[in-house]
């Protein structure tokens, strides 16, 4: 097969051996979480010269399976706690197959009617489903960052309209200054999204956090009085879900300080928002529905494969001004009809929507709640096993599905810190060689720590034994091989 023209048996069976292959890929995932091959055995696996010549489809598709699967993380499997990291759950995949094979360009709702109406639809659901307002806009794009930086160009453009000031028509240069409210631990992708606007990262007013990571109201008050000027345009940016302890920023409090100023409040919730689907977790994210934006991920909580996220603005007006792109030979919209690319910054882009309606539609509401409900409650049982194992210190409020461990001493700091650090480090190593689970380590509030996400749809408590059962038995190989039990 070589071309557009390929016999239909042709294309048939290039497409079943991809089907096969990944079949057979989800139903016996590797046995070992960390990938085998490193990036350098995966770039010289693929590494061969630019051929002159083609190569027929299956020999192709054969090739590419034997270079790729070596290197490939058990990022699907219900072991596998490592970063924030939904499971691509089958019914996603299916779809996103499908979208790929039905090649529709998202652009607009004539190039692509189907693709646009299941945004449509995808998007009221998710409103639902988060509780967010009826009246909001929903940009699908490629995740959290996108979705943060579509929803902060809105928030750009509208402080600075009410200054008196077209950023879209003018630019930023000789704009009058724009204050930038920020927790000070912030994920790292908020920062560069900000960066990406023009808000450079020494421009920021970062706000002090408290022991769970979260902004301190007081010291928030107390900024917001002290550095920006009455009338000044301003943007705060709040935070649902601490990358490392799940906690939430108290929105009752700030949001009501920051509209007060006539602020705009974005929300990053990449994985936290979804604790509004959940009844019993709801309260975790209250007052977050007051903001007037908001970014969070499908490729998360709702499992959707990757890339998948969602820019949500309360001011359809700001959205659309921010991203619109129109030219005379793309068509005009009227009142009720949605063009994709009006909320997010690309033109040709995939569907989206297909898979996010797809998992929405087989979930339900009931199906994301009870998720979220089993992931914090399996979160809650994974840090007590670790927990009970003396050396072991959870150091987080577990109250959503993130667990940020250290081993061999709580604090951070010389000399029993620099131990723990090296504990902790030597810890997460013997974790990932022994390969029955994997998690990774990150620095917090000066001290090493082992950082889990329960958050893949497959998981279960047998899962959650066996992984902490492991992690403690790496922990005892570390602890006796240092001398430190
Ligand atoms: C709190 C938070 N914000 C933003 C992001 C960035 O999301 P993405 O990688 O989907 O762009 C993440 C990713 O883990 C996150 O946890």
């Amino acid at each position: 097969m070589t071309g557009h023209n390929a016999p239909d048996d042709e294309m048939e069976a290039v497409l079943l051996a991809a089907a096969r292959r990944a079949i057979a890929y989800r139903t016996a995932p590797p046995a070992h979480q960390r990938a085998a091959a490193s990036y350098a055995d995966c770039v010289a696996a693929f590494d061969d010269a630019l051929p002159d010549e083609g190569m027929a489809a299956p020999d192709v598709l054969a090739a590419l399976v034997a270079r790729a699967e070596p290197g490939l993380h058990a990022a699907t499997g219900p072991r596998f706690f490592g970063w924030v990291i939904g499971n691509s759950h089958p019914v996603g995949v299916a779809a996103d197959w499908l979208t790929a094979a039905w090649g529709q360009n998202t652009a607009n709702h004539v190039a692509a009617p189907a693709a646009a109406a299941a945004e449509t639809v995808a998007a009221r659901w998710l409103l639902e489903v988060l509780r967010l307002p009826a009246e909001c806009s929903v940009g699908f794009v490629t995740g959290a960052t996108m979705a943060s930086f579509v929803a902060l160009a809105a928030a750009r453009g509208e402080v600075l309209r009410r200054a008196g000031w077209d950023v879209e028509a003018l630019g930023l240069f000789g704009a009058p200054p724009v204050r930038v409210l920020i927790g000070e631990e912030a994920h790292a992708s908020v920062f560069s999204a900000l960066q990406y606007l023009g808000f450079g990262k020494a421009s920021l007013i970062r706000v002090p956090t408290d022991a769970q990571g979260v902004m301190q109201p007081d010291a928030f008050a107390d900024l917001l009085a002290r550095e920006v000027p009455e009338g000044a345009p301003l943007i705060v940016v709040t935070q649902a879900g601490h990358i490392h302890s799940g906690a939430t920023d108290a929105h009752e409090r700030i949001v009501p300080l920051a509209q007060a100023r006539a602020g705009w409040v974005h929300v990053d919730g990449a994985f936290g928002l979804w604790a509004r689907a959940c009844p019993t977790r709801a309260s975790l994210a209250a007052g977050v529905e007051g903001a007037d934006s908001w970014a969070t991920d499908g490729h998360k909580w709702l499992q959707t494969p990757f890339d998948c996220g969602y820019a949500i603005v309360r001011d359809a007006g700001a959205h659309r001004r921010a991203m619109t792109i129109a030219a005379s030979y793309l068509p005009p919209v009227s009142e009720h009809e949605r063009d994709p690319s009006h909320y997010v910054p690309e033109l040709s882009r995939r569907a989206r929507g297909f898979a996010s309606w797809a998992l929405l539609r087989h979930f339900g509401r009931k199906g994301i709640a009870a998720m979220v409900e089993r992931h914090c409650a399996q979160a809650r049982l994974l840090a007590d096993l670790l927990a009970a194992e003396p050396g072991i210190t959870v150091l987080n409020e577990v109250v959503l599905n993130q667990v940020a461990v250290r081993f061999g001493g709580a604090s951070a700091g010389a000399p029993e810190g620099v131990q723990g650090d090296a504990l902790t480090r030597a810890t997460i190593a013997a974790v990932q060689e022994e390969g029955t689970c994997f998690a990774a380590g990150a620095s917090w509030r000066g001290g090493w720590i082992l950082r889990l996400s329960v958050i893949g749809f497959s998981t279960t408590d047998d899962d959650i034994r066996l992984s902490a059962q492991a992690i403690i038995d790496a922990w005892r190989r570390v602890a006796s091989a240092a001398g430190a039990l």
